[in-house]
């Protein structure tokens, strides 16, 4: 089966921060997670990004797999703190140089170049007025969006603003897990909020530098109760405002949604008002011409009181029959990818979808052999292709997939341990081994997308009766 269009775009995705290495070289300004990842206990292992995938300087090397893979589209992304090492103010042009050098070899190779702008790594400098918590960081996020267009906008179709920013203000606001390692419900919302700002006022004022589209890559988890209680069913429905209805909505209808603006403003004990100033949706609505998704698994729920440590009323609880997982137990959920992509489609009708991530922990290394024969990723990748065609054949506009990752790479507060890549990176060489699951994606992307064999599926109908 299978009908991909013949433009689509087949690559794969990284990271600046979890690639790059090289923090001190041309210029580059502090990261707030270069200072996180100092702190005792932040990053398990103890790692930290200083080497990393090594790729500012084996850039090339990794453009070579890519071509030879037979890959269509790279999404990576720029690191802010390169080319704005203080922050705000100085553009640091040498930065530029050597992201236009990428994109040109990546053009140069027929690879469309899809650019992520904050990937996570803001400029340690604007910490001091909080970081995502401040309103300024929407005007420092725009210069450095302007500055990136000016120099890059004529050979990049493809932007991408934001990455999660929910997991931005969960992690890295809300519960302190990631940079900058803050605990402060209040903030972690301001931070939401001010992330989709500096969407919209970026989009608008990168236009005139550029012709690309504009998106932003969300995080989305389909929420499912764990009994047909109508208790679970509401704690699925109000997770689901929470993780993805929060960010669909204002990004791409009009307006946060009510119900979850009630949970929030329960939640913080006093209206959002002060942070979501009049005029923010209109700024924030009808800025994005595709969306971003980045897929992983689904949120399995039911009903809790809220509570010191559960600022709303409901848990994840997983699921408790059989289900496949990854090496990092992640539940491998295919059908939900299919079903999410079906859902967007329908309740987001006309906006272009692009898959930016997708992918899984699987910890194979070398074997005597000297190869990977990481079959699950395999396995894995197939199911999720399958998934997606079905969602074409049920009329989601999808326009592309980029895997996540190219590379094994450092995987933030769990350091180097989780290996997401299609090629191995040994951390002590840096030498880089094309896995078995890159071959066999290679080989599917030639075929445009077909996969004949056991996984390849029949049309299923979807759980919510969308499709055909
Ligand atoms: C996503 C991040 C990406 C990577 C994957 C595994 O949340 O965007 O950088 O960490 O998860």
């Amino acid at each position: 089966m299978a009908d991909f269009p013949p433009d689509f775009l087949w690559g794969a995705a990284t990271s600046a921060y979890q690639i790059e290495g090289s923090l001190d070289a041309d210029g580059r300004g502090r990261s707030v997670w270069d200072s996180f990842a100092e702190l005792p206990g932040s990053v398990q292992g103890g790692g930290d990004a200083r080497i990393a995938c090594d790729s500012y300087r084996r850039w090339e090397e990794d453009l070579d797999i890519l071509s030879d893979l037979g890959m269509r589209a790279y999404r990576f992304s720029l690191a802010w703190s390169r080319i704005m090492p203080d922050g705000r103010g100085r553009v640091n042009e040498r930065a530029l140089d050597h992201y236009e050098r990428v994109i040109d070899e990546l053009r140069r190779r027929e690879i469309e170049p899809v650019v992520t702008l904050n990937h996570w790594d803001m400029p340690a400098a604007l910490m001091t007025h909080g970081g995502w918590i401040g309103r300024d960081s929407v005007d420092a996020f725009v210069e450095y969006a302007v500055a990136a267009s000016e120099r890059l906008g004529d050979r990049v179709d493809w932007w991408i603003t934001q990455n999660e920013p929910w997991i931005i203000q969960l992690l890295g606001y809300q519960l302190g897990l990631h940079a900058p390692g803050i605990r402060d419900l209040r903030g972690s919302a301001a931070a939401g909020h001010h992330l989709l700002l500096a969407h919209g006022r970026a989009a608008d004022a990168m236009r005139s530098s550029t012709k690309g589209r504009i998106g932003v890559a969300l995080n989305l988890l389909p929420c499912v109760p764990a009994t047909d209680s109508a208790a679970d069913a509401e704690a699925a429905w109000g997770s689901d405002g929470y993780v993805n209805r929060w960010f669909l909505d204002p990004l791409l209808r009009h307006g946060y949604p009510a119900d979850m603006r009630a949970h929030w403003e329960r939640a913080i004990g006093g209206p959002l008002d002060e942070i979501i100033r009049d005029g923010d949706e209109d700024a924030i609505a009808g800025r994005s011409d595709f969306l971003g998704v980045n897929f992983y698994t689904h949120r399995v729920m039911s009903a809790a009181p809220a509570g010191a440590d559960r600022p709303f009323p409901w848990q994840v609880v997983g699921s408790t029959g059989e289900v496949d997982r990854t090496d990092e137990s992640t539940e491998i959920v295919p059908d939900a990818f299919r079903d999410l992509l079906l859902r967007l489609h329908r309740e987001y009708p006309g906006i272009p979808l692009m898959v930016t991530e997708n992918g899984a922990v699987y910890g194979d290394s070398p074997t005597h052999d000297g190869a990977i024969h990481d079959v699950r990723r395999t396995r894995y990748l197939r199911s999720h292709i399958s998934a997606m065609a079905e969602a074409i054949a049920g009329g989601a506009p999808l326009v592309g997939y980029t895997h996540w990752s190219l590379l094994d790479n450092f995987e933030w507060a769990l350091g180097y341990r989780p290996r997401f890549g299609l090629v191995y990176v040994d951390f002590r060489t840096g030498e880089r081994v094309v896995k078995d699951s890159a071959l066999h994606y290679a080989e599917i992307v030639r075929a445009g997308g077909c996969i004949d064999g056991d996984d390849a599926r029949p049309p299923q109908v979807d759980s919510m009766g969308a499709f055909g």
